[in-house]
């Protein structure tokens, strides 16, 4: 931001013949506003990072899809490409793919509370191991962080996760 001041600033410096205490007071008081239209003129726009997707291993990528898209309440609507993709929401996508060797993973879901009930009730349906903590199915949720949360494994041995509350 500093140097698209300073080339604004330096247009500036010619137009008013070097009038440096000009430019001074304008900085001072028009910096805000000037990094502001400097963003908009240069065809910058702030935006937030956002995981867009990711990589899931499978042992059979469509089957853990539709795993996946049932019992979170999703779709799975076919391959694209090589990838079993599952859109979770406007950004992200998690793609499933075939690996010889699956290495673990734990992925955790935010959900609202009535998604919440109704992926444990999916969870309790298929009749899936759960529990309150990363490492035991005790078939309990816990109430952790203001809110209430629970795992689960997926076909291919990753630990899902799903909570109503962040940790932070
Ligand atoms: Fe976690």
């Amino acid at each position: 931001m500093l140097l698209i001041r300073y080339r604004v600033s330096s247009v500036w410096l010619i137009l008013t013949g070097g009038a440096v205490g000009v430019l001074d007071h304008y900085l001072r008081w028009a910096a805000p506003a000037l990094d502001a239209a400097t963003t908009i003129w240069l065809g910058g726009e702030e935006m937030p990072i956002y995981l867009d997707h990711t990589i899931v291993p499978a042992t059979d990528k469509e089957a853990s899809a539709r795993f996946f898209a049932k019992i979170f309440g999703l779709e799975y609507k076919g391959p694209w490409g090589h990838f079993a993709p599952v859109k979770v929401n406007e950004t992200l996508s998690l793609d499933f793919d075939n690996r010889e060797v699956i290495e673990h993973h734990h992925y955790a879901f935010i959900v609202s509370d009535e998604e919440f009930d109704a992926i444990l009730d999916r969870v309790k349906g298929e009749g899936l191991a759960y529990g309150s903590g990363p490492r035991q199915d005790d078939m309990q949720i816990n109430h952790l962080h203001t809110g209430r949360g629970f795992y689960f494994n997926d076909p291919n041995g990753h630990r899902l996760e799903v909570i109503t509350h962040t940790y932070i």
